[in-house]
Order: structure tokens, then sequence, then C-alpha cells
């Protein structure tokens, strides 16, 4: 554990920031881990440990049988915030069927009908919270048994190691494909774009540990990207200068307080997921959602505006490398409306505004901001509509589903980059969120939307809610 934290880049980040806010660095997040021990198959928890690996290895797997474990290779476990076992394991089929209710589960007596694979298991178990996690799971099959003999067990690890970069050449190739990905023939391109692959990969196995929701955090179309390169092209660094921006007239409270759940996209409010390209333009798409919202509570029709027209048109704000809501509420009502997507349509890059008023369908006559209360922004939407908010997205790189909580160091809320769409909140198996349509594509997190923890003012979500006013 140590000497994986040393050469983590998250660490050095989260160092710097704590240097930033200026965080005592001497007072341990969590106390240092333990070294790892190895494990007796008597000890009481890795019964446990092998029951919950068992058990979610046949939840992902597509085999038709069940499979168990038919021998114990290795154990070990760690003090890290909680107890963290590697468990190195044969699982062999077993002659119940998946679907099957009744489970006298043997083994098949003929070796050939077994299909062992060897399996490396990292379950963590937080025993005071009750929760078991499955931070690893990499199986391979076994090899046969003639080889094996000559392979000695002490070979595990260097074998392990090869499995481990195999799979990690087959994961790259798997998202290369699944997200289109050339790279240039030129020597190293391909090379540096895997080695951040397998940076990525780690931070996101950290966020993963770590997450206090229920989030799975991996691969993503962004994993080839290091977090400075994302940043930068994607992020939006004028939302920084937040606590500066123009001061919005505070919204009137909420008359009614929040219901226990809402979604705008059950109520028609809602435009499919856009894409923001290689451009710094969220706040544009940020806003826009905001005033598609707005236009259909006061019009009736949901009509798709054009994020294109601020991005030419909002002198304030910097098209592509960055913008805040604030300014672009008000070059809309100087401008006098919002052309539709369709007559005014994204590029990805700044041109000459092109607006014409004649072409207007949408307008708004102000903007307010909201509370900073996270119930009364709950209680505001579900009684105004979609709102625009911004938050710290430095776990939305590797987030690909589920509730997000990250650790706060990885999500300083003060450190705001990226704006957003609140769509809706509720509570999934008791952990309450807010629904978030982002502006990557529908190929992002759940069909475009990020889900992230809801009540601890989780990344920031709270600094900057926003609205544009119809009247
Ligand atoms: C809704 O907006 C459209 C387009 O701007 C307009 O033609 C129509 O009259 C509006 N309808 C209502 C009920 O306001
Ligand atoms: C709101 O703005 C529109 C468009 O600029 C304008 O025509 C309308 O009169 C405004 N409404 C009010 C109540 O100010």
């Amino acid at each position: 554990m140590a000497a994986a934290l040393r050469f983590n880049p998250l660490l050095f980040l989260a160092l710097a920031v704590s240097v930033a806010l200026g965080i005592d660095l001497k007072r341990p997040l969590f106390p240092a881990p333990g070294s790892p021990i190895g494990l007796q198959d008597s000890d009481p928890g890795l019964r446990k440990a092998l029951q919950f690996a068992e058990e979610r290895y046949n939840r992902g797997s597509n085999a038709m049988h069940l499979r168990r474990v038919s021998r114990l290779i290795s154990a070990t476990k760690q003090v890290v915030k909680g107890i963290r076992y590697s468990l190195t394991v044969e699982l062999s089929n077993t002659q119940c069927k998946k679907s099957a209710t009744l489970r006298t589960c043997d083994f098949y007596p003929e070796a050939h009908s077994l299909k062992t694979e060897v399996c490396l298991f990292e379950v963590w178990d937080i025993p005071w919270e009750g929760t078991s996690t499955l931070l690893k799971q990499k199986c391979e099959p076994k090899m046969d048994p003639e080889l094996e003999e000559t392979n000695k067990i002490e070979d595990w690890s260097a074998q392990a190691e090869e499995v481990e970069s195999m799979k990690l050449l087959g994961q790259f190739k798997e998202f290369m494909v699944k997200y289109n990905k050339g790279y240039s023939t030129q020597e190293g391109t391909a090379d540096r774009r895997l080695k951040i692959f397998h940076e990525n990969l780690k931070t996101a196995e950290k966020l993963q540990s770590l997450d206090q929701g229920s989030a799975e955090y991996g691969v993503t179309k962004f994993s080839d990207l290091t977090v400075e390169e994302f940043r930068s092209v994607y992020l939006n660094p004028m939302l920084s200068q937040w606590t500066q921006h123009r001061e919005l007239k505070r919204a009137p409270p909420a008359a009614q307080p929040a219901p226990d759940s809402w979604d705008w996209r059950e109520h028609g409010a809602v435009n499919p997921v856009k894409n923001q390209g290689m451009c710094g333009s969220c706040w544009a798409f940020s806003v826009i959602g905001n005033i598609e919202g707005q236009w259909f509570l006061k019009n009736g029709s949901l009509i798709s505006l054009s994020e294109q027209e601020l991005v030419d048109c909002d002198g304030v704000d910097k098209a592509c490398r960055g913008g805040l809501p604030s300014n672009a509420y008000e070059a809309i009502e100087k401008l006098g409306g919002v052309e539709t997507e369709n007559d005014y349509s994204y590029t990805g890059h700044k041109q000459k505004c092109d607006f014409t008023s004649g072409k207007v369908v949408a307008y708004i006559n102000s903007s307010v901001e909201i509370d900073k209360d996270e119930k009364e922004i709950a209680a505001w939407l579900a009684e105004h509509g979609p709102l625009s908010v911004a938050l710290n997205a430095f776990a939305m790189q590797f987030y690909r589903k589920g509730v997000s909580h990250p650790f706060k160091i990885f999500c300083n809320p003060w450190m705001i980059d990226h704006a957003v769409l609140l769509v809706g909140y509720g509570a999934r198996k008791g952990v309450p969120f807010w629904a978030i349509k982002n502006s990557w594509g529908e190929d992002y997190g759940e069909q475009g939307y990020y889900y992230l923890y809801r009540g601890s003012n989780a990344c920031g979500i709270n600094k900057m809610a926003s609205s544009a006013v119809v009247n």
C-alpha cells in the first residue's frame, strides 16, 4: 500500500491541495495501513471474504454453471481503514446451473468439466459499517496440469504480473475499439497513451477504494488523457473565479418543502444529452439546459436551443476556454433571446457571431441565484425546473455509474471547474443522490448522466445554483 501510494500523482495532487488549503499534513487522513499478513484457513473473516468474492464472481459471469472455490492458493489481509483481503483461489464449475433452485452443488468428477480458473480477488471489508467491496477481480484459465507441475507456487507472483500486463493490454485494446481511438503511428504515441491509461486505472482504483457512495470508477472514454489534459480540454478554468462573479439576484425561497424525490425527465422538461466536444463550453450547455426547462414550463413546448449562440456571441465569456453562467444569462438578455439548435448549430469552436433576432424562439427576463442549502436547492428545483449548477469534476473523468461520493480531498468543494444541469434527486438503496445532466455525450456515465451524493455539499455542488427567469 505504502509503495503503491508513493508514486501516485493523485497523492501529490492531494498534497498540493492540502498545502494550498493549509491543512495540517501531519494529521493522517486515516490510520497508516498495516503490512499484509498471511492468513490461516481458520481466520474468521477469511471465510466471509471468500464467500463474498465467490458470490460477486458468479453474479458477474456469463457462465451457465455456478462456480465455487475449489482451492485456496494464498490469502493475506491488511488493515486499511477496515480490512483488505487479497485472495488467490481456484474456482471450478459445479453441477448446479445458475438458474437451478435445488442447490446440491457438487463439483464435476471429470477434470475437463471443471473449467478451473485461477483468480485474484481483493475484498475490502469495513466491519463497523457492515460493508464489503470487491476492489479487484482478475481471473485466468488454469494452466494444463502437466504445465503446472513444473510451475512452482513461488512463480505465482511473476505469473500474476504477466497476467496483469496481459489484462492491461486487453483492456486498452478494448478501450481503443469501443471509443474508436486511433493513435498516430508516430513512435511512442500509443505507448505513451497506454502508460497514461495504466496510471488512470490506478487512480480509478484509488477513487474506488475510498468512495463513500456506490459508484463504479474505471475505464471511461477519457482514460487515455492525463488529468491535466482532461482539465485543459473539457473543464472550465473560469469557474475557479466563481467567488468574484457578478452577484445575481437572490431567488425567493421555495414555497413548499422538497418532496422526497423529483425528476424533471419524467415531466418532459429535459432534452436528450448533448456533447460539448473538445471545447470548454460546459457553461453554455448548463445555462441552455436551464433555459430549455424554463421555456418548457412557461410555454409548454420543449425546444432544443443553441449553445453555439453563446459560444460565438457572449463577448464576456471565453467560448471554449470557459465561462460563467451569470455572464451567459446577461448575454442572452442583451441579445434578446435564443435561437434553436437547428438554426444555430453547435460546431465546438468559436466563430463569428451569427445571431439573427428574427430567429429567436425563447427569451429570458432575468436570472437568480439559489440558496446554498441542499434542501432548499431540492425544493427550488422541484418547484421551478432544472437548475444550472457547478462542481469539482475531478472524479468525473473516471466515473462509470452509481452514486459517486468521492473522498473530500479528491473533490475539493472550493475548486469548482465544471458546469452541469441538475434535473432531479432521490435515493438509491438509501443513498441520496442528485441526478446531473452532463454534456459529454450519451456514452459517458449512465446514459450521459452523473449521479452525485446529496447531503454533504459533495464536490461543491451547492456553491453555484442558478436559473434564468422568464416572465
Ligand atoms: C411558445 O413558443 C413558440 C415559439 O417561440 C410560440 O410560437 C408560441 O406562441 C408559444 N406558446 C405559448 C403558449 O406561449
Ligand atoms: C421579458 O422579455 C421579453 C423579451 O425581451 C419582453 O418582450 C417581455 O416584455 C419581458 N417581460 C417582462 C414582464 O418584462
